[in-house]
């Protein structure tokens, strides 16, 4: 593994809290990913279930947690269940976990093989105490999946197999308790954002016009990887010209020009946690008078939020203040007028022509995390601020992206050490 050991007592705790969730007589089943095909006989890197890593540390490939808090064997109160270990899996693809490995990861005692999974899960199934049965499927707001995980595999059998147990979704309770990120968590995803930090700064050295935006891609994966992540939380953008108003912007196959700026929504992960940082920046290293007043305009955006998303707020009406917020820069700008704003259909307002995305979503296992958007920020959850504005036609968007974490009496900035103000940027791309 790249990063430091987690400690197993992280994992403990996590699986503690999941169980103070559960209703009594309760049973709840997670499920690793698959390794997903690409064409002939390959694959793509694998990706471990980011729930199953929250109360296990475990990302190896075919792998079950069962949790059964009532059942009489204190011992198999919690399974863990592993691929088993074979000289050929050893030699075609190297080591597999053994079971102490796996037990000294995540706390879990008892640590069985899959071959042994349908008998024991029958046996607590059987059981009287196992009258509710939580299971794991993907409930995120944005989720597109198209293909079936091995969770949805799962529910699927387990349903036709044992159809007159009560079924319950255990994805709400995993979404409450990862919105609040211990004190651990806080600082892995702090160390990510060091690492994008890093990446950043030699960004900033290399730019220059002619450069290609893959070439600017491969500055940030040498940098990521060297300081121990796994390499990019998301699909880099990295956006110059006339691209940078397109919010998914990834083919990254460009020549940077002068005159132009890149927007650059690029971040490292490290130990599975995310950070997710945009920086826009002059490809000449010089922001024209007009790009720095609309850069500054998103800036000032930017810090207004950091005051404003703050506990019990509700994240919807955060977002409907920074839309006023835009609309009174936006006509600054001379972008819309008064006139436009008395005029417009309510369902479709004039800054929608400029600012099309929402300000902030909540970062950790997942870029997208999980948590109901429709609860209160909490104290201790972690949030991008991302405000930005895209003028087709002049040319150029600026979007400027920071992590933080909510506190009680303010939030703390994960990126504050990441150059922002137009000067510095200029100062360091000119050095
Ligand atoms: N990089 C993805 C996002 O900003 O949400
Ligand atoms: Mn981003
Ligand atoms: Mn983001």
């Amino acid at each position: 593994m790249r990063y430091s050991p987690i400690d197993q007592q992280f994992f403990v705790d996590n699986r503690k809290k999941l169980v103070r969730e559960l209703k009594p007589n309760s049973l709840a089943v997670f499920n690793s990913n698959d390794i997903m095909p690409t064409n002939a006989d390959g694959s793509m890197v694998f990706k471990q279930n980011n729930d199953l890593f929250y109360l296990t540390g475990i990302e190896q490939e075919e792998s079950i947690l069962v949790i059964c808090p009532g059942f009489r064997e204190e011992k198999k109160r919690e399974i863990l269940f592993l691929r088993q270990p074979n000289e050929h899996l050893e030699k075609w693809y190297g080591h597999k976990l053994t079971k102490e490995e796996a037990q000294a990861i995540s706390g879990i005692e008892t640590v069985m093989w899959l071959p042994d999974f349908d008998a024991l899960f029958h046996h607590l199934m059987a059981m009287s105490g196992a009258e509710n049965v939580y299971l794991n499927t993907n409930e995120h707001y944005r989720s597109e999946v198209v293909v079936q995980t091995r969770d949805a595999r799962f529910v699927d059998w387990c349903r036709a197999k044992y159809p007159l147990h009560t079924y319950q979704r255990v994805a709400p309770l995993m979404g409450k308790l990862r919105r609040t990120k211990s004190a651990l968590e806080i600082k892995l995803i702090q160390q990510a954002c060091d690492i994008t930090e890093k990446g950043f700064r030699r960004v900033l050295k290399f730019t220059k016009p002619g450069v290609k935006e893959y070439e600017i891609e491969a500055e940030y994966i040498h940098e990521f990887i060297r300081h121990g992540s796994k390499g990019f939380a998301y699909t880099p953008i990295i956006a110059s010209g006339k691209n940078n108003v397109v919010l998914h912007y990834i083919e990254n196959n460009q020549e940077c020009k002068t005159g132009e700026l890149i927007l650059l929504d690029v971040a490292a992960e490290y130990a599975n946690y995310n950070s997710d940082l945009t920086r826009t920046i002059p490809v000449n290293g010089k922001f024209s008078p007009r790009q720095k007043e609309v850069y500054n305009a998103v800036l000032h955006i930017q810090r207004e939020a950091m005051k404003m998303l703050r506990p019990s707020v509700v994240y919807f009406d955060y977002q409907k203040e920074i839309e006023k917020l835009m609309e009174s820069e936006l006509k600054k700008l001379k972008l819309i007028s008064d006139n436009d704003i008395k005029n417009q259909n309510p369902d479709n307002p004039v800054f929608k022509k400029y600012f099309y995305h929402g300000t902030s979503h909540m970062l950790g296992l997942d870029v997208h995390d999980v948590g109901n958007m429709h609860d209160p920020v909490q104290v201790g959850s972690v949030w991008t601020i991302e405000p930005g504005i895209y003028i087709k036609e002049e040319g150029f968007g600026v979007r400027l992206e920071n992590n933080v974490v909510i506190g009680e009496k303010e939030n703390f900035d994960l990126m504050r050490n990441i150059p922002i103000e137009a000067d510095e940027i200029e100062t360091l791309m000119n050095q």
